[in-house]
């Protein structure tokens, strides 16, 4: 944290207007950070699908994706327009969060899988088959950079496997500095909240939101691949309680990954079992982790990890109406006499099969920070969501000395920076469908 320099979002984005990026690395602490909103897209042409997600345009002109953070990815991940049999079906589109039409770009440039310039290849799905590219990448009403890399996966029952990628070596956060939108790899994110009175998050590249961070900052190590879990982003939760009553039982600690692709809590199906049980939850009359909403559980869900860093999940966030995709791909309330628990129901799942996971839910209570660079995360509490904030873009940043690529003489639309796309088969170890959900 070399600079710490608080500057308003608007003047941020307005200021990248007056920034080429061509600038050598050692003025690239100078870049304000780059706000973006994690919110409702429209990501079909006639308006009517909405997907929540960072919004991000690829191509010319722009095609629209709402993609959610995924720290398993180093490259970003759009979904073929194959997928879904026609761009008017709304309910396809809006889920997958856009789809890519390579043939309406005239600046998409597909390389081969050992020429392209994004990270090393994330992990492939044998059923899939995925295209490489480079392309014009645009962020929200700001930058757009030129020599994005870009990968499309293209899967027979629709890939829903698209995302933003902030893996420890993510080609997005480097094509973002390397295009002079973004003083550094650090991310800052706050989810926002999906409660019923929901309200929008915020990413932001190169610093943090100090609008939204109530306290100090607690520091955590990346994980290594020598880890429990393929994250890097690992806690060990050593305390666990709804209502004052422990989940965890006998064993002392649970290793789990935060991931923001994610939205629910996974426990183990030991942990679910326990919940249920706690709740009453009545498997006979509600499937999943479901309750008759006349009767919605009181309490609160009490986190504690190893070095004593607590935080409560209220109950308002944690329960909340049933809800589903409705035709449009949407996020709706499909049962309104039913609540269903921000926890995912792996009952009946084996425990080898699951992945504790602190998703998008354990983000609307914690500020995130991700410092690849010097090998840890941080987390501080979060102001509550139903408190208005503005926000106070606080730029993370390590100047080097090191210059970059020769200025460029034509100072033509300042922020471009493109992206490429790669397609090609692969496989991989998908996310487990039951722990994500209709975004
Ligand atoms: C639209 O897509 C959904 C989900 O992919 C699929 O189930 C449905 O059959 C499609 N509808 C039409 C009319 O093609
Ligand atoms: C990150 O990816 C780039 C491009 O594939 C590669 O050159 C580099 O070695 C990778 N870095 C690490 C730390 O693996
Ligand atoms: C991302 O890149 C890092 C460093 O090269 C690597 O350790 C990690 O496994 C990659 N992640 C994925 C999902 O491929
Ligand atoms: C990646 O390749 C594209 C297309 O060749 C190019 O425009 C872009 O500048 C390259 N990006 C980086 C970071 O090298
Ligand atoms: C944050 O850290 C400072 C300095 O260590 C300390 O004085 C302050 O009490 C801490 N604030 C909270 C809310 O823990
Ligand atoms: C979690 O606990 C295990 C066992 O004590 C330890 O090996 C591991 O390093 C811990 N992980 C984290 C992220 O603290
Ligand atoms: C579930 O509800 C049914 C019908 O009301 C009742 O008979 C049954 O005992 C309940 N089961 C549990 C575990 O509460
Ligand atoms: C839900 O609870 C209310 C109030 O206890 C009750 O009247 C209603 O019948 C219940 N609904 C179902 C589907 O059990
Ligand atoms: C969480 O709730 C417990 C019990 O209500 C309370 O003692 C504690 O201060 C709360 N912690 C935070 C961080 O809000
Ligand atoms: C986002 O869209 C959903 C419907 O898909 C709606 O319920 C929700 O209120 C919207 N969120 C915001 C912040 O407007
Ligand atoms: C809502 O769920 C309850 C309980 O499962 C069910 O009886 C009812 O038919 C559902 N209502 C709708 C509109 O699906």
């Amino acid at each position: 944290m070399a600079t710490v320099r608080p500057s308003a979002l608007r003047c941020g984005l307005a200021a990248l207007l007056c920034v080429s990026w061509t600038l050598p690395v050692a003025a690239q602490c100078e870049i304000p950070p780059l706000a973006l909103a994690w919110t409702n897209t429209t990501v079909t042409s006639d308006g009517l699908g909405v997907t929540r997600g960072i919004e991000m345009g690829i191509g010319t002109p722009n095609q629209i994706f709402a993609l959610r953070p995924y720290t398993a990815l180093n490259n970003t991940r759009v979904n073929n327009v194959a997928d879904c049999d026609s761009t008017s079906n709304d309910t396809c589109v809006g889920g997958e969060g856009g789809v890519f039409n390579s043939q309406n770009s005239p600046s998409y440039s597909v390389s081969i899988k050992g020429n392209w310039n994004g990270s090393q290849v994330d992990t492939e799905d044998s059923t899939g088959s995925y295209v490489y590219f480079n392309d014009r990448v645009s962020f929200q009403s700001a930058a757009s950079v030129y020599g994005f890399p870009v990968v499309m996966d293209s899967e027979p029952q629709g890939g829903s496997f698209s995302g933003l990628p902030i893996g420890t070596n993510s080609s997005f956060l480097r094509a973002a500095v390397h295009g002079g939108v973004a003083p550094s790899q650090v991310v800052g994110l706050w989810a926002g909240s999906r409660s019923l009175t929901p309200v929008d998050g915020l990413m932001v590249l190169g610093g943090y939101d100090a609008a939204r961070v109530n306290g100090n900052f607690t520091s955590f190590p990346v994980a290594d691949a020598s880890a429990a879990l393929p994250c890097p982003l690992q806690v060990n939760i050593t305390g666990l309680f709804f209502a004052g009553q422990s989940l965890l039982g006998d064993s002392q600690a649970m290793t789990a990954c935060i991931e923001p692709y994610v939205q629910r809590f996974v426990f183990t199906p030991a942990v679910a079992q326990t919940f249920a049980q706690i709740t009453a939850q009545n498997a006979s009359l509600y499937k999943g982790m479901d309750y008759n909403a006349s009767n919605t559980p009181p309490g609160d869900l009490t986190i504690t990890l190893s070095n004593g860093y607590t935080t409560n999940i209220t109950n308002d966030e944690l329960f909340t109406l049933r809800r589903g995709s409705d035709q449009y791909g949407r996020y709706a309330i499909t049962n309104n006499s039913v609540v269903e628990a921000g926890i995912s129901d792996n009952r009946a799942k084996s425990p080898a099969s699951q992945t504790p996971t602190l998703g998008g839910l354990f983000l609307t209570f914690n500020y995130l920070v991700m410092d690849y660079e010097n090998n840890e995360f941080r987390l501080a509490l979060a102001v509550a969501s139903d408190v208005q904030t503005g926000s106070s873009l606080t730029t993370v940043c390590t100047p080097t000395a090191t210059p970059s690529a020769s200025p460029s003489p034509t100072p033509a639309p300042p922020w471009v920076f493109s992206a490429a796309l790669l397609a090609y088969p692969y496989a991989d170890s998908r996310a487990d469908p039951q722990t994500t959900q209709p975004r």
